[in-house]
């Protein structure tokens, strides 16, 4: 007769003793079953880590919230914790008339004003940069990792500027400046702190900021490139021109086929990826699998979300869970029968305003293949029939 199975006949001894009592941990951590679920560097992308980037595991997380421990990081001068009773964010005009009463708030000015709560994702500008003339990364940690997605709480910027007697008519401009050694600068145009979108953020996932998230104040700026979102902030500066800043005159540009450089091309175009199955992993065996995966769009919300098995060639709507926030991760899923044969997995993703994600022929006919920033062509997976996935380009 068939031996049963140990794991339910035999009492473990997580049922047979008493458990570890409450606040053994006063801040609570993952399972120590989880230790692989873990931010990685990339080695060897740049001479020290002080200056580099950490990626998100995107394979092995559900749903579109980012844990704040997992949240990307990308440091030009390394991270700082900063005393927040000795933290100031300034707020002046290039000129006298462009902001009435310039002002320098504490900490506790800042939490004293009525906040708003908002689930954003950021992307860096360079995510998935390395792939854009080759498959260049194995997972899609690495590829698409330099995202994430959480609750942001803050001040909108605009009221801030208001408070200050910011002339919003005459000011085009906002320069956004942070507090760490790294002289992080970037323009803002007026337009995006008039709609009231862009934070003085102080709360992720309901508690502060993280250090390496830029606490005590950091500002977000939704569904535009990472390096704007100035972490840190120490102060806004409210003028009439783009500033031209060194991040955004000689980083963060992007390299046409022509030779010359695009500037301030910072909004996130819409772009998905599949999570799972994905570079790395592997299928163990013919059957059912549910394939995961996020979109979103720095233009607002994500409408749909394709998925193709071939390579491209048909493609089925996959189910969006719901709700659907602007400029915001979406989850997907769908269903998928293996039959062991070689396939390739790619989704596309379509935002509101009727933008569809590029495939790598369509990208780099317009944008070359010389570029680092604003890579959002369609990935592709591909399953080998031993099982394993692997990061493949189909143009
Ligand atoms: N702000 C400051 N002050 N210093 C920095 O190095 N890096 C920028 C931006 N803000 C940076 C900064 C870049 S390039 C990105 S992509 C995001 O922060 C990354 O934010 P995160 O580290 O919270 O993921």
């Amino acid at each position: 007769a068939e031996e049963g199975d140990s794991a339910i006949l035999t009492l473990p001894p997580w049922s047979t003793s008493l458990g570890q009592g409450v606040a053994t941990r006063p801040y609570g951590l993952p399972s120590q079953y989880e230790k692989g679920l873990i931010r990685r560097e990339s080695p060897g992308l740049t001479r020290v880590s002080g200056s580099s980037v950490a990626f998100t595991p995107l394979q092995g997380l559900f749903g579109i919230i980012t844990p704040s421990g997992l949240h990307f990081e990308r440091h030009h001068q390394g991270w700082q914790d900063i005393d927040p009773s000795r933290h100031r964010l300034m707020i002046n005009g290039s000129d006298p008339s462009m902001v009435k009463r310039p002002k320098v708030y504490t900490m506790d000015d800042i939490l004293r004003m009525p906040p708003v709560s908002r689930i954003h994702f950021i992307e860096c500008g360079a995510n998935t940069g390395m792939e854009w003339g080759n498959v260049a990364v194995p997972t899609v940690q690495y590829s698409h990792g330099m995202l994430s997605c959480s609750e942001f709480t803050g001040v909108p910027l605009r009221w801030i500027l208001e408070d200050c007697g910011a002339d919003l008519k005459k000011g085009k401009y906002i320069l956004a400046e942070g507090a760490d050694g790294s002289s992080m600068t970037r323009t803002i145009p007026m337009e995006l702190v008039l709609s009231d979108e862009v934070l003085v953020a102080y709360g992720q996932n309901g508690e502060m900021l993280r250090p390496e998230n830029g606490y005590p104040l950091r500002l977000v700026v939704p569904g535009v490139q990472g390096v704007s979102w100035v972490k840190w902030l120490r102060r806004i500066e409210v003028g009439d021109q783009p500033y031209a800043t060194k991040d955004e005159a000689v980083h963060y540009i992007d390299l046409m086929p022509n030779g010359q450089h695009r500037q301030y091309s910072s909004i996130q175009e819409a772009k998905s990826v599949i999570t799972s199955p994905s570079g790395g992993q592997m299928l163990l065996d013919k059957g059912f699998y549910n394939v995961t995966g996020l979109a979103w769009s720095g233009r607002g919300k994500v409408k749909k979300v394709d998925v193709s098995f071939d390579g491209g060639i048909n493609w089925k709507e996959a189910r969006l869970e719901g709700p659907i926030h602007s400029k915001a991760l979406a989850r997907f899923n769908i269903g998928w029968v293996w039959d062991g044969k070689p396939a390739i997995l790619q989704s596309r993703v379509t935002d509101e305003t009727g933008y569809v994600q590029p495939s790598y022929g369509q990208l780099r006919a317009v944008r070359g293949t010389k570029s680092i920033y604003h890579n959002n062509a369609i990935q592709s997976w591909k399953v080998a029939e031993s099982g394993e996935v692997s990061n493949v380009q189909v143009l």
